[in-house]
């Protein structure tokens, strides 16, 4: 399972140097959380701090950016003109969704969709072969260091099951991600029920060495070698 780092509770004023250290030790899918105080009660960051991001960070390191966003129809360009190489956005912020998808496919990059703790899993069918990736939330969206909602773990089975049925019928995989509340106390279950990405924020980003803080994750997984 990878493991992607969510820079929401890195030192903002040293954005470039916090998600190089993640970079250092390997975690190349840089997990972005995009806020805009409407879709959730928190404010982070959008394109410009993004394309100084990539900037500072050159070509290689992978942009995630996760739009939780009122208007990522009419926004996601701008991200990808920044410099994301990819798009997850929220069901619910999205009125045309086939269309959103489609568009940010067009423009370069790969999409997700992301889901909240309560939204419907039958969502997800008419989308399946449009989709890159699908976001399982594990906190309500807005802010780092939540508590890990054990209800994702059904969501996440379900929707693994969903995704290897129609592998073996055919289908392109999609990979599945997890986001909120992944600590050494969790991240054993995720990665046991199938999930290919979990994104860490202040497991990683914390007063504690990140590289320390990985290795304890990767122990906690059965990965020792870290
Ligand atoms: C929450 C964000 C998450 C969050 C993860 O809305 O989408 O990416 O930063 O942080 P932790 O790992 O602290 O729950
Ligand atoms: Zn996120």
């Amino acid at each position: 399972m990878e493991i992607a780092p969510s820079v929401l509770t890195a030192d903002l004023s040293r954005l470039a140097e916090d998600a190089e250290k993640a970079l250092r030790v390997g975690l190349n899918w840089l997990h972005l959380d995009v806020m805009d105080g409407h879709f959730v009660p928190n404010l982070t960051i959008g394109p410009p701090v993004i394309r100084s991001l990539r900037r500072a960070l050159g070509p290689d390191a992978h942009f995630d950016a996760h739009l939780m966003i009122s208007n990522a129809e009419e926004m996601h360009s701008e991200y990808i003109d920044a410099g994301a190489n990819h798009i997850t956005v929220h069901v619910e912020a999205v009125t045309n969704l086939q269309q959103c998808l489609r568009e940010i496919k067009e423009a370069g990059a790969s999409v997700g969709i992301s889901l909240k703790p309560d939204t419907p899993l039958d969502i997800v069918k008419p989308v399946l072969d449009e989709v890159d990736l699908i976001l399982v939330m594990s906190v309500n969206p807005g802010f780092g260091g939540q508590s890990f909602m054990e209800s994702a773990i059904e969501r996440v089975q379900r929707l693994r099951k969903m995704i290897d049925e129609r592998v073996e019928a055919g289908a392109r995989p999609v990979t599945l991600q997890i986001d909120g509340g992944i600590n050494v106390s969790t991240i054993a279950v995720v990665s046991e029920i199938g999930v290919d990405c979990a994104v860490v924020g202040s497991a990683l980003y914390n007063d504690r060495l990140l590289s320390d803080n990985l290795a304890e994750l990767h122990a906690a997984m059965g990965r020792l070698e870290a």
